[in-house]
């Protein structure tokens, strides 16, 4: 497991979980837009430089943050995870529920896969398994930005295309059937005694808004922030706003 520690200071860290097809990089721009304070940012088994695992399951990649909280010898965190990341995040935090002082959905959801998304993750191994990853990541990729992009993150996107492009293609398939298995955890979120923070974006094409809305009735305290123009990315596309939501919510709950 790769990971990397930054910040300063005696206040709860804060663990940073990318989504599919990304890794610890991805936060690169958002950070410099956060308070000054401990900081781990994973990457996920598979993805950046953690050795690919498979099969692989949310509930090990959940074991696999853990192990490295532990190897860091830190206390309850305040754990952001973006869309697969958040599904990492919720299998973390039914397993180590006193573990979690915090948490922020980053454009993610708790809910399992539908019938049409499993089939969908299917094609898409099918598809990996006979023209490769790199065309998969090419034309997945842009679609995580699809409102975004047409305003323009070329660099963005080139750049995840490339360090995706760097994945074991059995990584990437190990993920998406790994995220077709999970269960629904909305249980989770609903029983959840630490913060939530909800960031939405509204034209966010791989969590759709209705399901998101749907979301925002479980945490029993939670702050939400939607953002109308914003799609999946807002890290980089809303990376200021998205900052101000997750500051406001550390000064809101004092974490
Ligand atoms: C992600 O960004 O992690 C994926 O879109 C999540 C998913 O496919 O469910």
């Amino acid at each position: 497991m790769a990971y990397e520690r930054t910040g300063r200071g005696k206040q709860t860290p804060v663990v940073l979980l990318h989504g599919f097809c990304e890794d610890s990089r991805m936060w690169a721009e958002w950070m410099p837009f956060l308070p000054d304070r401990p900081y781990v940012c994973i990457d996920l088994p598979g993805f950046g430089q953690s050795d690919p695992v498979v099969p692989v399951s949310m509930e090990y990649m959940a074991d696999a943050v853990a192990a490295v909280l532990d190897q860091l010898k830190l206390g309850p965190c305040l754990l952001v995870g973006h869309s697969m990341g958040g599904y990492v995040a919720l299998a973390f935090a039914e397993r180590y529920p006193d573990r979690l002082a915090g948490l922020c959905m980053f454009h993610s959801h708790p809910f399992a896969d539908t019938a049409e998304r499993k089939e969908a993750r299917l094609k898409s191994v099918s598809f990996i398994e006979q023209n490769g990853h790199i065309l998969y990541v090419r034309q997945m990729i842009p679609q995580l930005f699809a409102y975004d992009y047409s305003k323009g993150y070329p660099a963005e996107v080139n750049r995840l295309i490339y360090h995706a492009s760097q994945y074991a293609p059995e990584a990437i398939t190990a993920a998406l059937h790994a995220m077709r298995n999970r269960p629904d955890r909305a249980g989770v979120l609903r029983d959840l005694s630490c913060p939530v923070l909800l960031l939405i974006g509204k034209l966010d094409t791989a969590v759709p808004f209705q399901q998101s809305l749907e979301m925002t009735e479980l945490p029993r305290q939670a702050s939400v922030e939607i953002f109308p123009t914003v799609g999946h990315m807002g890290m980089f596309t809303a990376v200021r706003e998205t900052a101000r939501a997750f500051r406001d919510f550390l000064l809101h709950f004092g974490l």
